[in-house]
């Protein structure tokens, strides 16, 4: 529950906060754009929710913040949150959920739940959480987990545990799930049903990969977000995050424009959906800014410091590969900035 008593400087006064557990990744702002905003390094309140609308989309983001760092100091709201708690899962269309209960695991990425008549699908893990594997239960089980990469396995295994359930995982990435049932590996395209392509996207991490359900539902883990709140245009998520080659990632992008999707579901960032022509301008728009991009590879102070945690957060979770590497990137930068003077 979030701390009144350590309400994270910037907050606007009022019925709503963000307190200093906050590990700035962005949902809230996904799911209550109008109320939050990254001020320093915390995300905050920056307007309270005016409308029935608002209101709802602050409860959700105080529901799913993977630290439960949004609080709120209205005694008359808990009600209403307990009730809100019911909108999760969130079905996005057809047969397709948000599954919410983001994880600190996996930096509070996205979630999400397919029903399908030949076994369903969890894409990414949340938290291992009661109320998620209820719903689960009540949706015919799990047999499928897609992990898009080694940074948002969160508590997998846990949950193919209890429901037996097979993981698929990139070899490149497989240090962050050893005992993954299915390893793909390589470049090319991996069908596993014939409604289902796993398609390798490597740049973000080398394992990087997407899953497209149906030709139209891309589950596209961590490589796009959409430019910001008030546009829909498509952006690569910028060169600070991308961890293992910008080239490579552009090259992924690329090789996804001859694939049909409607829905973007990321696991930063707002889901978008367009219809697949318009997806399609959207993507080339986003792979001609990337091709045009000036400094793909940053050599910022901020950048090494990025790499020692992530290193430190590998070494944690016992993916002493990534750990090993990540310190790898931390030094080589700080040697480029040490001959820079
Ligand atoms: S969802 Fe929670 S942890 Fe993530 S940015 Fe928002 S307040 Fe911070
Ligand atoms: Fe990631």
């Amino acid at each position: 529950m979030a701390d009144p008593k350590k309400i994270a400087p910037g907050n606007i006064d009022g019925d709503f906060f963000v307190d200093t557990t906050c590990i700035s990744c962005g949902n809230c702002r996904d799911l209550a754009p109008e109320n939050f905003a990254k001020l320093g390094g915390y995300y905050v309140i920056s307007k309270q929710p005016q409308t029935k609308l608002e209101l709802k989309q602050v409860i959700d983001a105080l529901i799913c913040c993977p630290l439960g760092s949004v609080g709120t100091t209205n005694p008359e709201l808990k009600h209403e949150i307990a009730q809100s708690i019911s909108r999760f899962p969130e079905l996005i269309e057809k047969d397709v959920y948000y599954l919410g209960f983001n994880s600190a695991q996996s930096f509070g990425g996205k979630s999400y739940f397919i029903k399908h008549p030949d076994g369903n699908w969890m894409v990414d893990s949340p938290k291992y959480s009661p109320r998620l594997v209820k719903f689960i239960e009540e949706h015919g089980g799990l047999q499928n987990i897609f992990l898009t990469h080694r940074d948002d396995v969160a508590e997998a295994r846990e949950y193919a545990q209890k429901f037996r359930a097979k993981r698929f995982i990139h070899q490149a990435d497989l240090e962050a799930q050893k005992d993954a049932e299915i390893v793909f590996s390589g470049i090319e395209v991996f069908n596993p049903h014939l409604q289902f392509k796993i398609i390798p996207t490597p740049g973000h991490t080398m394992g990087h990969s997407m899953l497209l359900y149906d030709e139209k539902f891309l589950f596209s883990g961590d490589v796009f977000t959409s430019c910001t709140y008030t546009c829909d245009a498509i952006e690569a998520w910028p060169p600070f995050y991308c961890w293992q080659s910008w080239d490579e990632q552009t090259k992924s992008i690329a090789r996804l424009l001859s694939f049909n999707f409607e829905y973007m579901l990321p696991s930063h960032g707002k889901r978008l959906y367009r219809t697949q022509n318009e997806m399609k301008e959207a993507l080339k728009q986003c792979l001609s800014n990337c091709q045009n991009e000036k400094d793909p590879d940053p050599v910022t102070l901020a950048r090494a410091i990025a790499f020692d945690e992530i290193a430190l957060w590998a070494k944690q979770s016992g993916q002493n590969d990534y750990a090993k590497f990540a310190l790898k990137k931390a030094e080589s930068i700080r040697q480029k900035l040490n001959s820079e003077g």
